[in-house]
């Protein structure tokens, strides 16, 4: 499907997709965020796809929510149209591992999406924040909540009640990114990190996803008892016994997702 909002590269079972709206550094309107979600679902059905990477512009993954759009709404356009609730929702229901590749500015909805990714592997120039409070309101696709679970309480009602931006050293020591890299470097190094995933047993790869998303939902007893049975469960594929065996024999495993 052609997007208006968004460029899709697929190559090496990586789907790589842009935000594209460089004249207002990728504000997140109706228009990308139900683009992006039905691209995202496209892309979990295509079997040449095994890994995603979400990425921007050098200067921004995106600038938050698209402030124009959202301006003049009233509370009841807000609430009847659930802003952004379920195209979010729709976003966070991807089956396959999402690496968000960020540059710039990443403030606002735009913090909230790359925090909706897998993980998140940014430039040395990104620039996180969750400066709503400056525009008389409070992030409102999940912040306050995936911030908060990622760099924990202080440092998050800083990041709220401040509007402060967060570079990526300070990114990086809190935990809210998994990598660092150079900015000239940063499509290539998350590409190279995703081919890796894409090699994988996608039985295993959406697995670990689950079980790891599941630690958010439950408790831990309950989340060790879903991992636990999840991995029991991967011993009746052939993938456990392809990886395995090649281990033992000193040669690469060829996964077929069985
Ligand atoms: C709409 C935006 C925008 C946004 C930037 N632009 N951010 N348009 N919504 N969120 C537009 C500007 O209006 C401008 O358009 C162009 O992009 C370039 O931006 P500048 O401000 O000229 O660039 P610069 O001086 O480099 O400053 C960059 C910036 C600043 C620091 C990122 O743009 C900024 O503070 N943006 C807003 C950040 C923000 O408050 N985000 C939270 C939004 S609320 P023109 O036409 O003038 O050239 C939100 C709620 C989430 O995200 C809840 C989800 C529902």
């Amino acid at each position: 499907m052609a997007y208006q909002t968004l460029n899709i590269e697929i190559d090496d079972y990586v789907a790589l997709i842009r935000l594209n709206r460089p004249e207002a550094l990728n504000a997140l309107n109706s228009q990308l965020l139900s683009e992006l979600s039905d691209a995202l679902q496209e892309a979990d059905k295509n079997e040449r796809v095994r890994c995603i990477v979400l990425t921007g512009s050098e200067k921004a993954f995106a600038a938050g929510a698209d402030i124009k759009e959202m301006a003049d709404k009233t509370g009841v356009e807000a609430y009847m149209d659930d802003l952004f609730g379920d195209q979010i929702d729709r976003i966070t229901a991807t089956r396959k591992p999402i690496i968000a590749a960020v540059a710039g500015y990443a403030l606002g909805g735009g913090c909230e999406l790359a925090m909706a990714c897998d993980f998140i592997i940014c430039a040395d120039n990104a620039k996180f924040g969750q400066p709503e409070v400056n525009l008389g309101v409070i992030a409102g696709i999940g912040g306050t909540q995936r911030l908060t679970r990622a760099i924990g309480k202080s440092k998050s009602m800083d990041m709220h009640l401040t509007g402060r931006f967060m570079e990526a050293a300070e990114a990086e020591r809190a935990g809210l990114v998994s990598r660092v890299v150079p900015a000239a470097k940063l499509i290539p190094e998350v590409m190279a990190v995703a081919r890796k995933i894409a090699e994988k047993s996608q039985i295993a790869i959406l697995t670990a996803k689950e079980c790891v998303n599941r630690s958010f939902e439950t408790t831990l007893r309950e989340g060790i008892l879903f991992e636990r049975r999840v991995f029991q469960g991967l011993f009746a594929t052939e993938d456990q016994k392809e990886g395995m065996h090649a281990f033992l024999e000193k040669r690469e495993p060829q996964f077929r997702d069985r």
